[in-house]
């Protein structure tokens, strides 16, 4: 009997069965069986076979992936090895962008070309414009973003040739250049401002933030402070696995549609206050607290489960301090000495400090995830909240097309599509 395998008797028949254990990078992390083995486990010949029972993927492996490597228990996080502390600390956003895209660190002639490429086409068809135009003045700047992502298909039919490995590379491009632009836009229009034009001189932080809050400026100066820890937050949002958007991007893509309505799909599922509108609920949960004597009083109501969840807390897969709430709350520090403390600071903290030591927290793992500071940040920086999960949408679309690509190429997938366990009547008559 082979030393890594599983054998399981099936107690129906009295039947056993050896099942292949495989293993990625690490051993005794992801040991999986495949899961087409448990179909030949039947009770009797005409049986489908058994199929795994997983609601929300907690234990379903869905994918093989080189990309992004989370150790929840240890609260690791890397992108193609590297650890977030030091891309955060070292890299920048584009340049991280293209280790998750291409596996490896760009020389400087890469990185050179890689820049330009994103940089030239940063611009919006004015088509697309006016769709963002015609949205009401109060839409949800995140309803305006998948929309406009929904539209850029249009603009592109050559997108559909997902197997051509250049027209992949300018969508790439493409996708990554115009979510800033598609988000400052929305931005203006919710605020009834002029729109303002890319600037090719500045970086791409830089530049976002130049298409944000340029007024009547001829060229619009950002705050190397401001512009550094956007592009630290860019890069700590750049991925992570197998998470609910970065599913919902594999099993759109996994139908052959095109990058743009893939990345709608994936700017969905990271529209929901468990995922991407988690940062905004914090804030609206901080505010809605008003006060850092009343930290107790609401914690109790969580627990008693009269107040709801406490927003920015828990993870799927952290169950330690999540490795980017860490570096979050060092940024915030940096953003206040520039902006002034946002006054919520003091409430988060108090939250924070009172959970922690709370065994309804401590038992069930829950520590702050990268949503809980994050949005202070955004605040500080004159963001409105609904602007933060859009903030998120930015820079995660590198993570979203590496993953997408990543499935594209593997010659083990294919279309996604669950089984069910059928619960309902037995044939009947109309
Ligand atoms: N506040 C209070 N209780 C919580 C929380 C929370 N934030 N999170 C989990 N729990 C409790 C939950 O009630 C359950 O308790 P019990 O065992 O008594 O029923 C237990 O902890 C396990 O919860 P779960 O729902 O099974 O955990 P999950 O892995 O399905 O959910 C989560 C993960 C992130 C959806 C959840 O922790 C949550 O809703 N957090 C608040 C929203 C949030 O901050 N989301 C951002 C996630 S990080 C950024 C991102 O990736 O999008």
């Amino acid at each position: 009997m082979a030393e890594d395998s599983l054998t399981i008797t099936d107690n129906r028949t009295g039947t056993t069965h050896e099942v292949p254990i495989s293993y990625g990078t690490y051993p005794e992390y992801g040991a999986s069986i495949p899961a087409s083995a448990l179909r030949k486990i039947k009770a009797s010949e005409g049986d489908f076979g058994l199929i795994t029972y997983d609601p929300g993927y907690t234990n379903t492996g869905s994918c093989k992936s080189s990309i992004t490597f989370v150790d929840g228990e240890r609260g690791i996080l890397r992108y193609r090895g590297y650890p977030i502390g030091q891309l955060a600390a070292k890299s920048t956003y584009l340049e991280t962008a293209y280790l998750l895209l291409n596996g490896e660190l760009p020389d400087e002639e890469q990185l050179g070309d890689w820049t330009h490429n994103i940089t030239h086409h940063t611009i919006l068809n004015e088509s697309i414009k006016k769709v963002i135009d015609a949205f009401h003045y109060d839409a949800h700047p995140m309803g305006m973003l998948v929309g406009s992502l929904g539209v850029l298909s249009t603009f592109y039919p050559n997108a559909k040739d997902i197997f051509d490995e250049e027209a992949r590379a300018r969508q790439i491009w493409r996708l990554i250049a115009k979510m800033p632009t598609i988000a400052a836009y929305a931005y203006r229009h919710s605020r009834g401002l002029p729109y303002v034009l890319p600037d090719n001189e500045l970086s791409y932080p830089e530049n976002f933030l130049n298409m944000l809050f340029k007024v009547t400026e001829l060229k619009y100066e950002p705050d190397p402070v401001l512009a550094r820890a956007l592009d630290v937050l860019f890069i700590l949002h750049a991925d992570h696995e197998q998470n609910c958007s970065t599913s919902a991007m594999r099993n759109v893509g996994s139908s052959h549609s095109d990058p743009y309505v893939a990345v709608a799909g994936a700017a969905a599922a990271l529209y929901g206050p468990l995922h991407g509108g988690a940062n905004e609920a914090v804030v609206r949960m901080l505010e809605g607290i008003g006060d850092a004597n009343k930290v107790p009083e609401f914690v109790d109501k969580v627990k008693a489960g009269t107040a709801g969840r406490l927003m920015g807390f828990g993870h799927r897969v952290y169950k330690s301090y999540d490795p980017r709430a860490a570096l979050v709350k060092d940024l915030a520090h940096e953003v206040f000495s520039v902006t002034g403390v946002n006054p919520l600071l003091e409430i988060a903290v108090k939250l924070e400090e009172v959970a922690l030591n709370d065994e309804y927290f401590v038992e069930r793992k829950l520590y702050p995830n990268v949503d809980f500071y994050s949005g202070l940040i955004y605040q500080a920086m004159g963001f409105p909240t609904t602007m933060f999960p859009v903030l998120f949408a930015i820079p995660r679309v590198s993570g979203w097309l590496s993953q997408w690509q990543e499935m594209l190429l593997d010659e083990d997938q294919r279309i996604a599509r669950p089984r069910q366990v059928y619960t309902g009547s037995d044939e009947r008559s109309y």
